[in-house]
């Protein structure tokens, strides 16, 4: 298959994982969404060099170098642009520099032709078929297709027989050889070549430049299968780089978004309306790679899919890739009709388009999903809730964003502002279900001490106290020091800690406090390589670990007392208090 250096590029950035990439020279840990190590391209102690799986990319905060795959091989093995295309072009099975040879490539070019020809001669067969078909004309007819809409999607219709598409395009001078790898005919279990599609209405799928590139057939009775047959992948067809209809959308649409529904028949039926900016997947789930061709001219997507599981699955798969290209997604659901040729057929375009107005945004369409688990009427399950939203807002990245969705759950659950705020601001990286186990409390802590990197430099207060100071300034939320001067600075262990309290009376002293232990932290984060650090996880322990000490302290105490308690009655007393306080403290643990 030939591919244009634009195709190569895209197809290597799209397989090939620069997390895999980067691994083989940089040893990554994971942090958070994206991963760090040490720079490979300068002198470093401190990892400051990031990958983003999600975007695909690498940076150094130290030394600036940063770009895609293909740059970093290109400045690790120090090769130029095509021969790192080449080498990873190798880990995909694409030879890069035959394909880009101009030989090949010219070839190549004449052959598409040639096929994109073949598809253009045998649309307009179908077409004319059509008109001449009466059953087929009156299925369309029924599903509300005018001639002017039939005429601009090119549908036409493959009679029942087993040879006219053979013979037609034989007769154009095509070879047999040639129509079959264009997956027009197929071959039977004798060998012999018949029509591909017979006794179907045929969708002609076009490229962005207008060129038909496939098919896609359906059947006229709605119980023969599979209901739909399409091309197979040939070398002018790529289902997973193409969009049905996005040809259309650019001719007769000027609109700034775009609507993404699944099937051929919604993107024609809403075209019946006068909804013109709609396109759909060709028959399997949305690509990174429509995605990316999406993006080229639309920064505004509205998910219409199905109303089934099936399509509310597909919805959230769709959003998460769209979210990767950093798309402003919104989903418009549509009650009690399957799809949006149903919706729009049975209660027409203006409640359509009042639906439209009414998307809701990815971050609303995964709350309702939530919301459907719940029963908000019984407080227990309503607490589920309001913690699944909550797992749900940590995860957005805009704090504005997050601002508006937690007043929003404020008032929709009756719980206080500051203790949803609370959850979702406090535990910035502490993304996954509360219920999750290995982010327990006690995992948490059991996870934390054990770290021998940790255990070898650091006692376990220390671990403790710097940990709670490290997760403080990791949350860069001052607005957390109020839960932090509950702590009684009596029972801290270090002067680093003691500091830290007295520092949080403003930001200046607490910068203060920074300037003077940073190394100190720093070397204690290096080592600390626990990626589910929580604010309040860390808090908790603590909270837990200065009752115990206190209890050690009182046991001290008692002990001491117990030597000379003979006979004086005061002392007596003392030693009852502290037994009696004693015990009420291990209650509390
Ligand atoms: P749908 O079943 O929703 O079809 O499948 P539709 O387009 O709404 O068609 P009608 O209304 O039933 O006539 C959505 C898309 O999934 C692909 C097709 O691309 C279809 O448009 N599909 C579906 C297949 O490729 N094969 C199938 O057998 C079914
Ligand atoms: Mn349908």
């Amino acid at each position: 298959m030939a591919r244009s250096m634009n195709d190569i590029v895209d197809e290597i950035k799209s397989r090939i994982n620069i997390v895999d990439v980067v691994g083989r020279y940089v040893s990554l840990k994971k942090a958070g969404n994206n991963y760090k190590g040490r720079c490979p391209f300068h002198n470093e102690k401190t990892p400051s060099f990031i990958v983003s799986e999600q975007k695909q990319i690498y940076k150094c905060f130290g030394c600036d170098e940063g770009g895609d795959v293909i740059r970093f091989v290109m400045k690790v093995e120090n090769i130029d642009f095509m021969d790192s295309l080449d080498i990873l072009g190798k880990e995909i099975n694409i030879d890069v520099k035959k394909e880009l040879s101009n030989d090949f490539d010219k070839s190549s070019i004449k052959k598409k032709r040639k096929y994109y020809d073949m598809n253009l001669y045998i649309a307009k067969f179908y077409f004319n078929n059509l008109k001449n078909d009466n059953q087929a004309r009156n299925y369309l007819e029924d599903r509300g297709l005018s001639n002017k809409i039939i005429n601009r999607f090119g549908i036409g219709f493959a009679s029942d027989s087993w040879e006219e598409s053979k013979k037609f395009l034989k007769d154009k001078n095509f070879l047999e050889s040639e129509i079959y790898e264009n997956g027009l005919i197929t071959k039977t279990k004798k060998g012999n070549f018949i029509d591909k599609f017979r006794n179907r209405i045929i969708f002609p799928i076009f490229n962005i430049k207008n060129e038909i590139i496939g098919f896609g057939g359906r059947v006229i009775d709605n119980k023969s299968i599979p209901k739909y047959l399409n091309s197979p992948e040939t070398i002018v067809f790529n289902k997973r780089y193409n969009l049905y209809a996005l040809n259309f959308v650019r001719k007769y649409s000027n609109k700034d978004y775009i609507i993404v529904v699944e099937g051929y028949m919604d993107v024609v039926s809403l075209n019946q309306y006068g909804i013109t900016n709609v396109v759909a997947s060709l028959g399997t789930a949305l690509t990174i790679e429509q995605v990316k061709l999406l993006k080229r001219y639309y920064k505004k997507i509205v998910l219409c899919y199905d109303m089934d599981d099936a399509g509310v699955k597909a919805t959230n798969r769709a959003i998460e890739l769209l979210n990767t290209e950093k798309l402003n997604v919104k989903v418009l659901t549509l009650e009690d009709c399957k799809d949006p040729d149903e919706y729009i057929r049975k209660k027409g375009i203006s409640k359509f388009n009042n639906r439209l107005q009414n998307a809701v945004t990815d971050i609303e369409f995964f709350i309702e999903q939530i919301r459907k688990k719940h029963n908000l009427n019984n407080s227990k399950e309503k607490t589920k809730y309001t913690q699944e939203v909550c797992s749900l807002l940590k995860t957005i990245d805009s704090e504005v964003k997050k601002e508006y969705y937690v007043k929003l759950l404020s008032k929709e659950t009756d719980i206080a502002y500051d203790v949803i705020s609370g959850e979702v601001f406090g535990g910035k990286k502490f993304k996954k279900d509360f219920n999750k186990k290995t982010y327990s409390k006690k995992n948490f802590k059991k996870k934390m001490l054990k770290n021998e990197n940790l255990k070898i430099k650091f006692n376990k207060n220390d671990i403790l106290e710097k940990n709670l100071i490290l997760t403080f300034i990791e949350a860069k939320n001052f607005e957390l020091k109020t839960h932090i001067l509950k702590l009684e600075k009596d029972y801290m262990i270090l002067d680093m800690t003691k500091e830290f309290l007295n520092s949080l009376d403003s930001v200046e002293n607490f910068n203060l406090f920074l300037d003077k232990y940073q190394s100190s932290l720093q070397e204690f984060k290096e080592l600390n390589y626990n990626d589910s650090l929580d604010f309040f996880n860390s808090l908790d322990i603590l909270k837990k670990e200065i009752v115990t000490r206190k209890i050690k302290k009182l046991s001290l105490r008692q002990k001491e007392l117990e030597k000379n308690k003979d006979g004086n009655e005061n002392l007596e007393k003392q030693l009852i208090e502290i037994a009696n306080e004693i015990m009420s403290l291990k209650k509390s643990l």
